[in-house]
């Protein structure tokens, strides 16, 4: 047995404060913007698609973001694709096709803008028509700590595409939606009251961005893995570290909306979205929120405190 003082001591460092207190922006690289399109999944075998921005990020397996690893997963038809990840929290959304998952004995059967969560375990997706899924799990949040996810934290659950279209319907009637910051429903699991997210980790949102509005700038500490379920040219995002005296992001960074595609909303940044198309337009973002809730580090923002800045263009 080494007991030695003298030993313990090779890894051990010392720096003055001033010279490591924020590594991020250099020892730990920012988040980087992405954009995957969806030429990613319509193209080619049967395969699991990383959204790896893990050479950016400075982290040693597939990752989107710090904690989370989106991808799209394409299966032609009769063909099936295994997914198997260390990961707490699993979710899926159908961005085309229909199909049948399978996990620990259990079936789950699917079709267009289902979304469903698995917990730690294996699945096999095996699709009748050809098919995409959007795959966000936490896995990179694992390997950073260096723990094996063993013990599920909820069954899976699904969120069916007519449930999800008849809740945001009900947002949408409602007479205050026009004050709203957005017409949006936020997707939930029985089991997490203090945080009100689909997993403990992860945060869902169904949206629509109306034609000819604007939901003007917000920010969270949660990174966003944004995909555009549908959408017509002229959408977009502007996206910036700051905000001028009016209100309006600087320096801002424009994302075009592109269908069944999937862009990253960096930690902190403001973002606004635009609608300048002929349709209206619907959106998923998936996040770490569940995460930064529960660690009371959300710090989420709008740029009027009363929410009242979603408007029209006209
Ligand atoms: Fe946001």
């Amino acid at each position: 047995m080494t007991d030695s003082r003298d030993t313990w001591t090779t890894d051990a460092r010392y720096f003055e404060y001033s010279k490591v207190v924020n590594p991020v922006g250099h020892q730990t690289p920012k988040c980087p913007l992405g954009d995957f399109e969806h030429c990613l999944h319509e193209e080619g075998e049967s395969r699991i698609i990383p959204l790896d921005l893990s050479a950016q990020l400075k982290c040693p397996a597939p990752a989107t973001s710090p904690n989370l690893c989106a991808n799209f997963i394409r299966i032609t038809p009769g063909q099936q694709v295994a997914t198997t990840v260390n990961a707490t929290s699993q979710l899926f959304f159908v961005i085309r096709g229909k199909g049948r998952t399978e996990t620990n004995g259990e079936a789950i059967s699917w079709t267009p803008h289902d979304l469903f969560t698995l917990p730690v375990g294996s699945a096999t997706h095996r699709a009748e028509s050809d098919a995409a899924l959007y795959w966000v799990h936490d896995a990179p949040l694992l390997t950073y700590l260096g723990v094996r996810a063993d013990a599920p934290r909820f069954k899976p659950t699904m969120y069916r595409h007519e449930d999800e279209d008849r809740e945001l319907k009900k947002v949408q009637d409602d007479p205050r939606a026009a004050s709203r910051n957005r017409i949006s429903v936020l997707l939930a699991n029985k089991n997490f009251t203090q945080t009100e997210t689909v997993t403990p980790v992860l945060w869902a949102m169904y949206g629509v961005l109306l034609t000819g509005t604007i939901q003007l700038p917000h920010r969270h500490q949660s990174v966003a893995l944004d995909l555009i379920i549908d959408c017509q040219p002229g959408c977009y995002t502007l996206l910036g570290e700051s905000l001028d005296k009016e209100g309006n992001i600087v320096n801002s960074v424009r994302a075009d909306w592109k269908n069944a595609s999937a862009f990253v909303t960096p930690p902190g940044w403001w973002h606004a979205h635009y609608n300048e198309s002929g349709a209206d337009a619907h959106l998923l973002p998936i996040q770490d929120a569940g995460l930064q809730t529960h660690m009371r580090t959300l710090d989420i923002h709008f740029v009027h405190p009363n929410h009242e800045s979603h408007i029209s263009l006209k």
